[in-house]
């Protein structure tokens, strides 16, 4: 209908929060992957504590199997952080053709990013598949700031696609306090 504002990619649903956002530093999750962390001192948290001690922008990535890298962002490291660790990123793709990946890190879809990438973010072109693209914002913020990817701990859940909605179910079903016996149980029941 006329009025409704077009979804052109990550770039311009994050730009759609300006107003609200105004000039306060920020968080980006992207909802259709759940990380699954529950220790205390979560990956977002730590994130947030890296934000706040140097400043640098907070990508989380996870390892992905070569053969997936054109499924995500990914980033140029000069080495690969252990778990619970940051490093400054050399650089940021979405979705590279197999076999051109600077590195096997995938950006999950949580980030902590300062109030200036909404400028650079209303000047990103179109990038891969035709969408304004958060990552190629972040590749111009590197340019002149230090951005770090943060190895993310926990386990995720992509649940964009469907089977890795039901993993989820899955997942978050045994584990529940409350429900998590009975629906083992349950599983148990369909005698696979
Ligand atoms: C988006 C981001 C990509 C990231 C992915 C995580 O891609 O653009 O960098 O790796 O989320 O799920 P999309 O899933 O929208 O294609």
């Amino acid at each position: 209908p006329e009025g409704r504002v077009k979804p052109w990619g990550t770039a311009h649903a994050v730009l759609c929060a300006k107003a609200i956002v105004g000039v306060e530093d920020f968080a980006v999750l992207l909802p259709d992957v759940l990380v699954k962390n529950q220790s205390e001192n979560n990956d977002l948290s730590l994130m947030m504590q890296n934000f706040d001690g140097n400043k640098a922008a907070q990508i989380m990535v996870e390892a992905v199997p070569d053969h997936m890298v054109d499924q995500y962002g990914i980033v140029d490291v000069a080495s690969i952080p252990k778990e619970g660790h940051s490093i400054e990123i050399r650089g940021i793709i979405e979705k590279p053709e197999i076999g051109t990946a600077p590195s096997n890190l995938s950006v999950v879809g949580r980030y902590i990013l300062p109030a200036k990438i909404m400028q650079l973010l209303e000047q990103t072109p179109k990038g891969a598949g035709n969408e304004i693209q958060l990552t190629d914002a972040i590749a111009m913020l590197q340019q002149t700031d230090k951005v770090e990817a943060y190895r993310m701990q926990g386990q995720t859940f992509d649940c964009g696609s469907k089977l890795g909605y039901l993993k989820a179910v899955l997942h978050y079903g045994v584990d529940h306090p409350k429900l998590g016996e009975a629906f083992k149980e349950l599983i148990k029941d369909l005698k696979l």
